[in-house]
């Protein structure tokens, strides 16, 4: 090619930022849809909402309640706040709210089930608010917590902070897995390989996937403008599971507890951002 010719084409285009050339990239190689700042403000928007939506249930948990009165109590709050329960109708599952009792993973149908002295449940809620979605959940104790709930909800919440450490450019994917594992299986818990944390911001559930186990420098590099979740399913037994024939409902195959703490964050220019804020 006339090398004159090239230069005059590529002046008459004009510059492409840095983040623009990610941004098709990400899209082209891995269909991420890397956020930008009008996004970030709207999936935060959403993310306030769900913590407090979080802080709002965590003051009516108490034993005596059954897991409806809780999913009513997300319906109505989302209402009022002008949001959509995600959940709800997503793929079928029937509720606003996923809330998972004891040996429950994740995905827990609210029902008549009644919450009493010494569970654990977690609370997993998902708003969309003007088309963002943000993404999180906490277990909570019911009542007055016995020892191996303790252990197990402290290891969950620890597995969560330190994958977050390792969320910012010049990490990959993999570190995140990897970190959770080696803390986890440390304290003699285990990790759940089937469900693993995803992109989010535009959609539910985006590319790419977030394993929540995995190896060291390996995955997909982490760039300013993803959007993911991090949410680490920890067991205090053995890592295997099935699923209840109601097709949602996941659950230890050896009836052990399981806790799991998730936040929606982006990675910024030196770091992160976490847009579900909660200690
Ligand atoms: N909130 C869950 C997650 O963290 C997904 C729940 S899907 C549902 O990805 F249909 F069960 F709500
Ligand atoms: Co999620
Ligand atoms: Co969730």
């Amino acid at each position: 090619m006339n090398s004159k010719r090239f230069k005059g084409k590529l002046k008459k285009q004009g510059p492409v930022s840095n983040f623009q050339q990610l941004k098709t990239e990400y899209a082209d190689k891995y269909q991420i849809r890397l956020k930008e700042e009008k996004d970030i403000n709207g999936i935060k928007k959403a993310g306030v909402l769900a913590i407090n939506l979080l802080d709002y249930i965590e003051k009516q948990l108490r034993p005596g309640i059954t897991t409806n009165y809780i999913n009513s109590l997300v319906a109505e709050f989302t209402k009022k706040n002008n949001a959509i329960a995600a959940p709800l109708n997503y793929h079928g599952f029937p509720k606003s709210v996923c809330t998972s009792i004891n040996d429950v993973i994740c995905h827990g149908i609210p029902d008549d089930t009644i919450l009493k002295d010494g569970d654990i449940v977690n609370i997993d809620v998902t708003p969309i608010v003007d088309g963002y979605y943000a993404d999180c959940n906490k277990t909570f104790f019911i009542g007055n917590p016995g020892k191996d709930a303790k252990k197990i909800v402290s290891v969950a919440r620890e597995s969560l902070r330190v994958a977050i450490r390792e969320a910012k450019p010049g990490k990959k994917v993999g570190d995140i897995g990897y970190a959770i594992q080696k803390y986890a299986e440390g304290k003699g818990c285990s990790v759940v390989r089937e469900y693993v944390g995803h992109g989010v911001g535009n959609d539910f559930h985006e590319p790419p996937q977030i394993p929540h186990t995995g190896k060291k420098g390996c995955g997909i590099p982490l760039v300013p403008g993803m959007v993911f979740t991090i949410e680490p399913m920890i067991n205090l037994g053995k890592h295997y599971l099935h699923v209840l024939p109601d097709q949602w409902t996941v659950v230890t195959n050896d009836g052990s507890l399981s806790a799991q703490f998730e936040q929606t964050l982006v990675i910024t220019k030196n770091g992160y951002e976490i847009l579900t804020p909660f200690d």
